[in-house]
């Protein structure tokens, strides 16, 4: 590994926290009083941009089964995961310490490898030449059978759950409510999932700048969670706090954990929140799967239009969806060349 180590830039700062359980609204996509979703979500929304969603139709036992899965994968060895290095497509496998999310704070990239399912769009399809369009790069299924059908059922289903919950979103932000379900937007979006593991033995701390993953916020519009019961999640409603206040998500059995992103952050003008989290790892093996759902490549992000008023224009000019990701994606992960030495 060559990334080069630095140094935490206020490592004082870092250990100057304090740490308490966090309280999350839960919505429930089973419940027919849709305003009182819409009101716990929007409250969340205001407050945090955290929540949990329950009764989201993804059965329990499939959820395992996908965690089992990407144990699966997890566990080959390193020669045989390299093989499916990530691409500038960003699909496949990042190793260890391939992510650096907080630099100031961080002595060296995450503890955690993962990897990326992309939208499967094939090689020789005019969209797939667009940044985060094209084929999937997949683990030989002589290697891990059935692996591919699992993951891309997995991503079908998620899909559904997060135009679900965008749906309550567009009421929460006085919008219509199919207004994110246009063609432009979610109807061809940019949907990656990702599995995570966090490894066994690594004990985060972050007066040395040791993180499971950095503090960060989400690039895109939602992702959705799923953790299994090890704990290790933490999110801080304000960034600028002196001591910073770290709050503990608990994993809810089966259930999604949704966050805002950063897009519908500055999308709202700011009137969503996009906050702050980290992983801390406990050194126990913890597994997620993260989804990250955004609009589609051509997407205009331009201030909506409940959220501006004479007094509260617009705070960022408009961009496209593809032209902000791939600068945030860019921002945060190794640069691909330094793995070709000594790679087939
Ligand atoms: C992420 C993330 C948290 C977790 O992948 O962006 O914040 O619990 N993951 O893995
Ligand atoms: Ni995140």
């Amino acid at each position: 590994m060559v990334m080069k180590p630095r140094a935490p830039a206020d490592a004082a700062a870092a250990v100057d926290e304090v740490i308490r359980p966090s309280r999350l609204n839960c919505i429930d996509l089973s419940s027919s009083d849709v305003r009182e979703s819409v009101s716990l979500l929007k409250q969340a929304c205001l407050d945090c941009g955290f929540f949990y969603v329950v009764n989201h139709g993804i059965s329990w036992e499939f959820m395992k089964e996908a965690f089992e899965q990407s144990k699966r994968f997890f566990d080959l060895p390193l020669s045989e995961k390299m093989r499916v290095l990530r691409n500038e497509k960003h699909r496949g496998y990042t190793p260890l310490l391939d992510e650096l999310l907080d630099p100031d704070n961080q002595l060296h990239g995450d503890y955690k490898e993962g990897y990326y399912i992309g939208v499967e769009v094939p090689e020789d399809d005019p969209e797939a030449n667009k940044p985060f369009y094209g084929p999937n790069v997949w683990p030989d299924s002589g290697v891990l059978p059935g692996w591919r059908e699992i993951m891309e059922k997995y991503h079908r289903e998620t899909l559904e759950v997060a135009r679900r919950v965008a749906r309550i979103i567009a009421l929460a932000l006085d919008l219509d409510i199919d207004f994110f379900d246009k063609p432009e937007m979610l109807g061809k979006p940019i949907a990656t999932l990702r599995l995570l593991r966090y490894g066994s033995g690594q004990i985060s701390d972050p007066s040395q700048g040791i993180f499971g993953a950095g503090a960060h916020s989400d690039y895109g519009l939602i992702t959705l969670l799923a953790t299994d019961d090890v704990p290790g999640l933490q999110i801080c409603k304000d960034r600028d706090a002196t001591p910073r206040i770290w709050e503990d998500v608990a994993p809810i059995k089966g259930a999604f954990i949704v966050n805002l992103g950063d897009m519908l952050e500055r999308w709202s003008n700011c009137i969503f929140k996009s906050t702050l989290h980290r992983v801390l790892g406990n050194g126990q093996e913890r597994y997620s799967i993260a989804y990250f759902m955004e609009p589609s490549h051509d997407c205009l992000v331009e201030c909506l239009p409940t959220c501006k008023s004479e007094k509260n224009p617009p705070m960022f000019p408009p961009i496209t969806c593809a032209t902000y990701l791939s600068q945030r994606y860019s921002d945060t992960h190794a640069d691909l060349t330094q793995y070709k030495t000594g790679q087939t």
